[in-house]
């Protein structure tokens, strides 16, 4: 899927980028192509049926989860005998990567045609709530399961990605949300045509009260001096916030979720450098509307950017950084995958040491 996604970004790339020669493909257009290449993708390859080895894996033991996350009991057996120490292997996380790949590919009807990106934004959201200051927040404890963080503005729209990964959390009981989640962004990157994203399991749940406070997440109306604050307190340095802003290749806004509309790059389900070529090429203009000030490309008057993502063209120090991805997308792809892998850690007091990192297999 990730190769044919990304030929056909390269298609759509190939086009012309003077603004008067843009060819748009509709969301609907750019679904069924999509759709077409994914199911090609797939064709060869029988799906996996990891059912069977869970089976047994799962029937009726208590599991300890990789990393000491602690025990979980599975149906009514008596316990001593049958409790056998569980550890998850590298495989086991493949089998539950490919699940997520392979629902990716199943429920195709979904916004442009992917799951993936809201499956993204729901890894950043539960991970970028980590304040290095009081240690609080970050991926462990997926507490966003829980009002008062559910209903937190910026989370707004998550449950779709949550609800999508409640039939995986069934297949695979012993993983837990947090892990899951975190999981799921780097499945999502991978398929999406993304670099490898180095990953390692060890994260817990916890209850409500780790919720955290409203307010850690970024708010996309403001400017360079918000997003420093922001970031600067997950512990991360003006370079990574360019590279993490270059997410918003994928994707688009929802007026019913942010109040922002509309895509940042014409291929919003292919992970490519697109969003920092189009923040440097394209004219953008206040957008005239009822909505949120938001940008819109003078070209196609289909795009958008939002006010943090223009504040990476304004700053002095940010700029640099936009243009070197765009130049470079191998310079970019490296960097977010390592952003991005520490991202996904922050907060977690692993038990397992960083070479311990799994670099799950994309599908074919
Ligand atoms: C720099 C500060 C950021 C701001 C202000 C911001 C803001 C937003 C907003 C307003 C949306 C639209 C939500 C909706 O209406 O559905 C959005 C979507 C998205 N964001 Fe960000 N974001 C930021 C950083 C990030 C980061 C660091 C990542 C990932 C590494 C990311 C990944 C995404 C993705 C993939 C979407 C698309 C979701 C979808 O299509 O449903 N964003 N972001």
């Amino acid at each position: 899927m990730a190769s044919a996604s990304r030929s056909f970004t390269r298609v759509l790339r190939s086009t012309p980028t003077a603004s008067s020669t843009l060819r748009i493909p509709t969301a609907r257009s750019s679904r069924l192509i999509f759709q077409q290449q994914v199911r090609r993708g797939y064709s060869s390859e029988a799906p996996k049926q990891a059912g069977s080895r869970n089976a047994l894996l799962y029937g009726g033991i208590a599991t300890a989860v990789f990393g000491g996350a602690g025990y979980f009991a599975l149906g009514q057996q008596d316990s001593v005998n049958a409790v056998k120490a569980f550890t998850p292997s590298k495989e086991h996380y493949q089998e539950v990567y490919d699940a997520i790949a392979k629902r990716l590919v199943d429920e195709d009807q979904y916004d442009d045609g992917s799951y993936g990106p809201v499956l993204l934004r729901l890894a950043w959201h539960c991970s970028g709530t980590y304040d290095k200051a009081t240690g609080t927040g970050g991926s462990h404890g997926a507490t966003m399961r829980f009002a008062p963080e559910s209903d937190h503005g910026a989370n707004a729209g998550l449950a779709a990605a949550r609800n999508f990964l409640e039939p995986i959390k069934a297949q695979f009981p012993w993983l837990t949300y947090s892990d899951l989640w975190t999981l799921a962004g780097v499945a999502a990157i991978q398929e999406m045509g993304g670099p490898n994203v180095p990953w390692r399991p060890g994260r817990a749940d916890r209850d409500v009260s780790f919720c955290t406070p409203d307010g850690r997440l970024p708010d996309a109306s403001q400017g360079q001096d918000h997003l420093r604050a922001i970031f600067y307190r997950m512990g991360f340095n003006d370079q990574e916030i360019v590279a993490l802003s270059g997410a918003h290749a994928l994707g688009r806004c929802h007026t019913d979720r942010s109040g922002f509309e509309g895509p940042w790059t014409f291929s919003p389900i292919t992970l490519t450098n697109d969003y920092y070529k189009l923040l440097l090429s394209e004219k953008w203009n206040v957008r005239s509307w009822k909505g949120p000030k938001q940008f819109q490309d003078k070209g196609s008057k289909s795009l958008m950017m939002l006010p943090t993502d223009m504040a990476l063209i304004k700053d002095k120090s940010f700029r640099p950084w936009v243009e070197k991805y765009a130049k470079d997308e191998g310079a970019f792809f490296a960097d977010f995958a390592n952003v991005v892998m520490t991202l996904f850690e922050l907060g977690v007091p692993f038990e397992s040491s960083e070479k311990d990192r799994l670099v799950l297999k994309r599908t074919e």
